[in-house]
């Protein structure tokens, strides 16, 4: 990596690294969701959006795309607790196979709302795919499909964010401290 972006640390994950790990989620999905019917794929908003583009074309059994879009963390890159929903589904999803697939756990906390809001649907089943968890306590339901574990430390690119920028890196980067503690001062 020639240039890297002067508010960057270091890149954790490569563009390389990434798209390999994807394939073989997208494989271990498909075989496992082989006997099922549709396959019903939920991404979170936004951060999930080139995660779940990349995970679907590269799925080999049949898929529907559905979205929501949830409360984030504003500008601040520290939580701000409450969890809500801004855009639901499109569609009931009773009886259906539900795959929650999210960029990032941190906390948990997002993704155990999801899954207690989503199983009051009466889905046939809930699983979850998420790219990178953090580091630390896991209070959460497990993750039944998981890219990476990182360090507990701010990460942009290849769909995630610092207030609403870096999300099109091709690659995982830490993002300095001092760019996120200056704002918050
Ligand atoms: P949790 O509820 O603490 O697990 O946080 C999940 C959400 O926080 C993710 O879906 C992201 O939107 C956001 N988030 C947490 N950590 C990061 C990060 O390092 N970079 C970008 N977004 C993050």
């Amino acid at each position: 990596m020639s240039k890297i972006n002067p508010d960057l640390e270091r890149v954790l994950l490569t563009q390389e690294e990434i798209s390999l790990r994807v394939a073989e989620l997208a494989q271990q999905i498909s075989e496992d969701y082989r006997q099922n019917g549709n396959l019903y794929l939920v991404g979170i908003l936004k951060g999930a959006f080139i995660f779940l583009a990349d995970l679907v074309r590269e799925l080999t059994i049949p898929h529907t795309v559905d979205f929501m879009a949830l409360s984030s963390y504003g500008n601040s890159a520290t939580s701000s607790g409450a969890v809500r929903i801004l855009m639901d589904l499109r569609a009931p999803i009773e009886n259906r196979d539900i795959l929650l697939v999210e960029d990032i756990v941190d906390t948990g906390q997002t993704i155990s709302y999801l899954h207690k809001t989503l199983q009051g649907r009466r889905p046939r089943s809930l699983k979850s795919c998420v790219l990178v968890q953090k580091e630390g306590d896991v209070s959460h339901e497990p993750i039944d499909y998981l890219g990476f574990t990182i360090p507990n430390v701010w990460v942009v690119g290849y769909g995630l964010d610092y207030a609403e920028t870096y999300r099109t890196l091709p690659y995982l980067a830490e993002l300095k401290r001092s760019v996120y503690t200056k704002d918050a001062s």
